[in-house]
């Protein structure tokens, strides 16, 4: 049967939204970056409800969320995180961790995501490691774990000045170690990984510095907002940097940061996914592949107000670098 009966065609022009893809279309590249608050536990529940975009995540820890197991691998992929450098540089813990939930609880690991903002002081989430020592560890803990074939991804540095001469430094102390006389080595990896606080025309051309830094290498932007803007500036970064993501072919994932309520959010209230109340945001629901809810991220803060942009001093497993001071926006 012919589908162009009048009323098939007069139902086509009653519905233009629903044919045209929005500015924020759905991605299969999505995750989550998991940043749990104790007092909202309730919230976790949000990223794993259906339907949503969301394909995988990350927690900035060697080991999935409890609340998570449940759902099976293929669908909302875990990735292990070093972080940090261990205290003995000859710990391997990073990597028992990771063969064992591939052997012991049958969960089929194929990337890991290393250090977190090495360039970067704690007091801002960074885990301030020595590129040498940095070198160190991922020969104890990364390369065995790329001889079982899984995918790694190279340390993620601040979007400061600092990322690319640390990662130049690291590469190289790296192949020093797994070099043996004549016989030249470097250390591989296969996706760099990518932080950025500040506008989308910062995001871009930092994007750029490490293609040019790193040529033919895809990319995973694990962190990124535009922090303490207003409402309408925060949604259109929101919507063109996910679009940029979305057509760029080397860019294989990324996750917003932005999975907390507004009242606890050190991006600033508008880059929150959650209002004051625990809602969905509009950013929120975009994200997950949804219709706007037009809830405020205000909502549920009337009594009190927006504290300020100072990160609170319990942001140890949140790695914001304030790009901004450095940069500017
Ligand atoms: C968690 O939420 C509480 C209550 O809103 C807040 O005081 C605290 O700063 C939050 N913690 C983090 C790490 O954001
Ligand atoms: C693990 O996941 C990868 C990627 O999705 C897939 O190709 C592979 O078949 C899976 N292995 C097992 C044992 O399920
Ligand atoms: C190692 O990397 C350096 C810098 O990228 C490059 O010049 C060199 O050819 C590489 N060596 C090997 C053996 O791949
Ligand atoms: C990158 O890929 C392009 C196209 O596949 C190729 O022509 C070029 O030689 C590659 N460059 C490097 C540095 O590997
Ligand atoms: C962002 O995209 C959504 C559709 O996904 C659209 O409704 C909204 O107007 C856009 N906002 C801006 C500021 O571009
Ligand atoms: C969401 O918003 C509604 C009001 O629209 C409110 O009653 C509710 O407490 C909010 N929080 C959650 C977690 O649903």
């Amino acid at each position: 049967m012919l589908p162009c009966s009048a009323a098939f065609v007069a139902l086509l022009a009653a519905l233009p939204s629903f044919v045209l893809p929005a500015a924020a279309d759905s991605s299969s590249k999505r995750g989550l970056v998991f940043t749990p608050n104790q007092t909202t536990r309730a919230d976790d529940a949000i990223w794993v409800q259906k339907p949503s975009d969301l394909t995988w995540y990350y927690n900035y820890k060697p080991e999935p969320e409890s609340g998570f197991q449940d759902i099976p691998q293929s669908e909302f992929e875990f990735v292990p995180m070093l972080w940090g450098a261990p205290s003995s540089l000859d710990d391997t813990s990073f990597l028992s961790t990771v063969q064992s939930l591939i052997a012991d609880k049958g969960i089929n690991i194929t990337h890991v995501l290393s250090f977190n903002e090495p360039d970067g002081p704690f007091a801002y989430g960074g885990s301030n490691i020595e590129p040498s020592d940095a070198a160190q560890v991922w020969v104890n803990n990364i390369i065995p774990l790329q001889e079982m074939g899984i995918r790694v991804g190279l340390p993620a540095c601040t979007g400061g000045p600092g990322g690319l001469p640390w990662l130049r430094k690291f590469l190289s102390e790296c192949s020093k170690l797994v070099s043996t006389g004549d016989n030249t080595r470097n250390c591989t990896y296969d996706f760099v990984t990518v932080h950025w606080y500040g506008n989308f025309e910062g995001l871009a051309s930092h994007m750029g510095e490490y293609s040019a830094a790193f040529p033919n290498k895809s990319m995973w932007i694990t962190e990124y907002n535009i922090d303490n803007q207003d409402l309408q500036t925060t949604q259109a970064f929101f919507n063109t940097s996910a679009d940029y993501f979305d057509r760029l072919d080397f860019v294989e994932r990324y996750s917003y940061f932005g999975a907390f309520r507004s009242d606890v959010s050190n991006v600033g209230p508008n880059g929150a996914m959650l209002s004051a109340d625990g809602n969905l945001t509009d950013i929120g629901a975009w994200y997950l592949g949804r219709q706007a809810t037009g809830v405020p991220p205000t909502q549920g803060s009337e009594s009190w107000g927006f504290r300020s942009a100072v990160p609170p001093a319990s942001v140890a497993l949140i790695s914001v670098w304030f790009a901004a001071l450095l940069v500017g926006i």
